[in-house]
């Protein structure tokens, strides 16, 4: 059971400048362009292509993180902070901070306990973590050393209903308190980084754990015939004949493009948990979501990775929360894609999240340090929403509305 570590703003900046005083060192850095740059020069160019990049050109990626600049915060004084609360609830469970990790595939690239370093770094702090479909590990190694900490699991929709039933209901029997379904990868991004190293990491077998420990898919894998041609391993591939099988199905089942709001019925009659949408960038898709009976949304546009190009996550947010609130919905919504700092929590907070996920940051900090990379990247994040809530002159999330911004 992992003991829970308290992370007040104040104690972890006084805890930074002792360790400092004292001749230490940061473990991870603190300003975000030094975190990529170092964990980039870590990883291998595959890895940095696969993680780092986006769709593209990019463009999405920095349009996410620039589009904060139109949020200004505007600060109020006299307000007694000294007494400061954090935590929210999220469909009946209270959290440290509004923060949750983001799915993300294939870790192994950069470090050998990739989601197992994620999943404890998580339940060290209290912080819910989404299981990624494309992790390293089974779901079942993840959590096992996790306690009763939150921890949700991401979807991919296959194209088999059997093994999404299976798949989701693998993650019910591993405490998961939510499904989250991404909804826009039905294929993979044109990623130009990727498609420069012509490197896709699942060929090699790499991020496919959550399928080849899965009942379903190894029967799928089982019944599958690609004749003998398509079964020669090509020169150079490292992986066995097995694992080209396994590979050759992934690649048939993992994802169905052919998905409609009408699916989602489906996801209802295998699992009571609570469902909620990723990848939510539209209104009329708030609104449709509304309809569908849903329990959530994550705003999202896959961290950059998807459309070149896309809206920012930060400005889709008030306009899908404009049109849920509107369709009589008060379901939690979420927001990922371009959130670097506590001060981005914030402002996204102003704009109507409950609560925001973090993806490469944390990457970043596992790339560098491992599981401790993680617990850093994630204690200075919630240190630093809390100091700029206080300083904003809040004590606690209910303060945090749209008058914490400046008018355009
Ligand atoms: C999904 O797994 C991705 O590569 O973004």
């Amino acid at each position: 059971m992992p003991q829970k570590k308290n992370v007040s703003g104040p104690a972890r900046q006084g805890e930074i400048y002792f360790k400092g005083a004292a001749g230490g060192t940061p473990v991870v850095p603190f300003d975000y362009h030094k975190l990529e740059a170092e964990a980039k020069e870590k990883m291998s160019a595959k890895a940095g292509g696969y993680i780092i990049g986006g769709a593209g050109s990019d463009d999405t990626i920095r349009e996410n993180v620039d589009a904060f600049q139109k949020y200004r915060i505007h600060p109020r004084m006299l307000r007694d902070v000294s007494v400061r609360d954090t935590s929210t609830s999220l469909f009946g469970q209270t959290i440290p901070s509004p923060i949750l990790t983001c799915p993300i595939g294939v870790l192994e690239m950069i470090d050998d306990e990739a989601d197992k370093a994620v999943g404890r770094a998580t339940a060290a702090l209290g912080i819910p973590m989404i299981m990624s479909n494309q992790a390293s590990y089974p779901m079942e190694e993840i959590t096992a050393d996790m306690g009763d900490s939150p921890r949700w699991f991401q979807l991919y929709w296959s194209k088999s209903n059997e093994l999404v039933k299976s798949l989701v209901q693998r993650a019910e029997a591993c405490g998961s308190s939510a499904i989250v379904v991404t909804l826009d990868t039905t294929m993979l991004g044109w990623r130009v980084q990727d498609l420069d190293l012509m490197h896709l990491p699942f060929l090699t077998g790499q991020g496919i754990a959550q399928y080849t420990s899965d009942p379903v898919f190894n029967s799928i894998v089982s019944q599958m015939d690609f004749g003998d041609t398509d079964m020669k391993v090509p020169d150079g591939l490292q992986v066995s004949p097995e694992v080209l099988k396994a590979v050759k199905t992934f690649i048939g089942v993992y994802s169905r493009p052919s998905i409609t709001w009408e699916d989602l019925a489906f996801l209802r009659t295998v699992t009571d948990l609570p469902i909620l949408l990723k990848g939510i960038l539209h209104p009329e898709d708030g609104r449709l979501a509304v309809e569908s009976g849903v329990d959530g949304i994550i705003v999202s546009n896959h961290g950059g990775r998807q459309v070149d190009g896309a809206i920012a996550a930060i400005d889709a947010l008030p306009q899908v929360v404009q049109a849920v609130r509107s369709a009589g919905s008060s379901m939690p919504i979420l927001m990922d894609s371009g959130i670097r700092s506590g001060a981005h929590v914030f402002q996204a907070l102003t704009l109507g999240a409950q609560a925001v996920c973090i993806g490469r940051p944390y990457a970043y900090g596992l790339a560098l340090a491992g599981q401790q990379g993680v617990e850093e990247v994630l204690k200075n994040m919630m240190a630093e929403f809390e100091f700029t809530m206080a300083l904003s002159g809040c004590k606690n999330l209910a303060e945090i509305t749209a008058d914490c911004l400046a008018k355009q």
